[in-house]
């Protein structure tokens, strides 16, 4: 692989160690994808920052890098595993709480921003067309390919890690146009106009294509909180890092090729809706999976007005977006019914089954596919329906 004469410098160590281990990680990557060169990225988003996924050599790792590592390029952070200032009121154990406030802490002498989101696109990480970035969200990365057509793969933790103390990843998948072509057709013949339904659709797909990348007919608008939740969906039940939909993302109007072609029909919307609910009341629920963005909230406080929640019930967002509802007047209505703002968490990366919770509802597919593995039983649910469930008296 071709480097320069300052990509050679780093790989010899004069940039320092973290520098050096950074492109070794990168180079390896590069050897193993057959990328010719590598190229400068204008953003990374880092995952893996739960200390629940990370543990302890997890937290190692990090502190070793920070020791002379630096980012590069903007870079911002997935969630954490709790609210970083507030835990305690969560039921976090404190144990728990003082290593992931170790993790933050190495982020933050790595020089990444404390952003704590999956929606850093809603939170002043946003790339534009044609950019080369490498995030490790799965959610983003499928909404930025998709939806703002920037370039990133679907990083892991120590590759946008790499990335952000160089500022380069290997030049290869979906950062080559020629990648980025549609590799199934979805006719969408299903009633769509709710994020739920999209997600469903995601859900869906994502099983049918796996890594494809899907390009949906029949799909007459769609709006970012729809996006978000198909993106999530797609990337949980497979692993889609891109999307199309005709007339819609930005680069649905290159030629689609002769690919299989499959349907999401109304059946199919309702067997999977089916599919992610299991059986049993619920006693936690939370929305925000990805992270909800302020119409989200303005629809969570108009709902919420004037009622009392009687089981835990966490909103998810960014602190940016928190910040924006607090604002726009939306945060009272929210905090008064007893509801949570988890800002810089959500149900998925806190640890939700040590808190003693055993059914949760949730309006996101990605929530329940992941909370199921987790060994929790799971209800898929509208919005309004999760806001029924949680002020719902037994
Ligand atoms: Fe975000 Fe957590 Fe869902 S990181 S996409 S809210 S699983």
């Amino acid at each position: 692989m071709f480097l320069t004469k300052e990509e050679e410098v780093m790989l010899a160590g004069g940039d320092g160690r973290a520098t050096q281990k950074a492109m070794q990680i990168l180079v390896a990557l590069g050897k193993i994808y057959d990328a010719k060169k590598l190229v400068k990225v204008s953003s990374v988003q880092v995952s893996g920052v739960s200390y629940k996924n990370l543990g302890d050599a997890g937290l190692e790792f990090l502190d070793e890098l920070a020791v002379d590592g630096r980012a590069r390029v903007k870079s911002t952070l997935n969630p954490a595993g709790m609210n970083l200032t507030d835990w305690r009121s969560q039921g976090i154990d404190s144990g728990f709480a003082e290593k992931q406030l170790k993790i933050i802490d190495a982020y933050r002498r790595l020089g990444m921003e404390i952003s704590c989101t999956c929606t850093p696109y809603l939170a002043g990480n946003e790339p534009h067309f044609a950019q080369h970035i490498a995030w490790g969200e799965s959610s983003a990365v499928a909404y930025a390919n998709s939806v703002i057509g920037a370039r990133t793969n679907r990083e892991g933790g120590p590759s946008a890690l790499a990335a952000s103390l160089t500022g380069r990843t290997p030049l290869y998948g979906l950062h080559l146009k020629e990648n980025r072509k549609p590799t199934h057709m979805v006719e969408v013949g299903a009633p769509l106009g709710s994020p739920e339904n999209f997600a469903a659709m995601g859900y869906f797909t994502g099983k049918a294509v796996r890594d494809g990348i899907p390009y949906f007919t029949g799909v007459r608008k769609a709006n970012l909180e729809e996006l978000k939740a198909l993106s999530a969906a797609l990337a949980s039940s497979g692993g889609v890092a891109m999307f199309h939909i005709a007339g819609i993302t930005p680069e649905s109007g290159e030629k689609v090729g002769n690919v299989e072609s499959i349907a999401f029909t109304t059946g199919d919307l309702k067997e999977t809706v089916a599919l992610l609910n299991d059986e049993g009341d619920p006693d936690f629920i939370s929305i925000g999976c990805p992270h909800c963005s302020l119409t989200e909230l303005g629809t969570v406080a108009r709902l919420l007005k004037g009622k009392n929640v009687k089981r835990e019930f966490w909103v998810c967002c960014s602190r940016e977006v928190k910040r924006q509802c607090d604002e726009a007047g939306y945060s009272k209505a929210i905090e008064a019914s007893g509801a949570k703002f988890a800002t810089d968490t959500c149900m998925v990366v806190a640890p939700v089954e040590e808190l003693g919770y055993r059914v949760v509802a949730t309006n996101s597919a990605k929530a329940c596919h992941y909370l199921r593995n987790a060994g929790l039983r799971v209800k898929f649910m509208t919005m309004e329906e999760c806001v029924a469930e949680a002020t719902r008296i037994r």
